[in-house]
């Protein structure tokens, strides 16, 4: 909508002075907006001399972006090395059995979405996650199952 392009441009024109103004700008859109629209793009792209698909690029390298709006809750699973080392794979897979989607993905009833994160200084507790900002350390069977139930609430 017209909001969304007079709002993104506000931002876009906030940062684009800067040198690598690319990450700033995404930055604040995903501040604004919650998530950085899809149709902001091809402006970007413009203003910073850039082609669609680099934007794009970037957008999806950086997992902190989403391109859609969250659900209510945001549900982070830590990626990195250590909660690996300690069952992460099994328990992201069952927390995404249980929801019904994968990383990146919100659900149908729009409850929660699920994201990577890496790292959340949380390694000596491992398996970590972080649901609303709270972090949730050595998840387990039985914490999945609270998180799941609180995310359906
Ligand atoms: Fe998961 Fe540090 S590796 S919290």
């Amino acid at each position: 909508s017209t909001d969304i392009a007079t709002r993104a441009q506000s931002v876009i024109d906030e940062f684009k002075g800067l040198e690598g103004p690319l990450l700033p700008i995404l930055h604040g859109l995903q501040e604004e907006f919650g998530y950085v629209p899809s149709e902001t793009v091809p402006v970007i792209a413009d203003a910073l001399n850039l082609s669609r698909a680099e934007v794009h690029g970037v957008v999806t390298f950086y997992h902190d972006y989403r391109n859609h709006p969250a659900g209510r809750h945001v549900l982070k699973l830590c990626r990195a090395e250590a909660c690996q080392s300690m069952g992460a794979d099994a328990i992201a897979a069952q927390i995404s059995q249980a929801l019904g989607i994968g990383f990146h993905e919100t659900a149908k009833d729009n409850s929660v979405t699920l994201e990577p994160v890496f790292c959340l200084g949380l390694c000596a507790c491992a398996p970590a996650a972080m649901l609303d900002g709270e972090v949730i350390g050595r998840l387990d069977a039985d914490k999945v199952e609270e998180i799941v139930a609180e995310v359906r609430s």
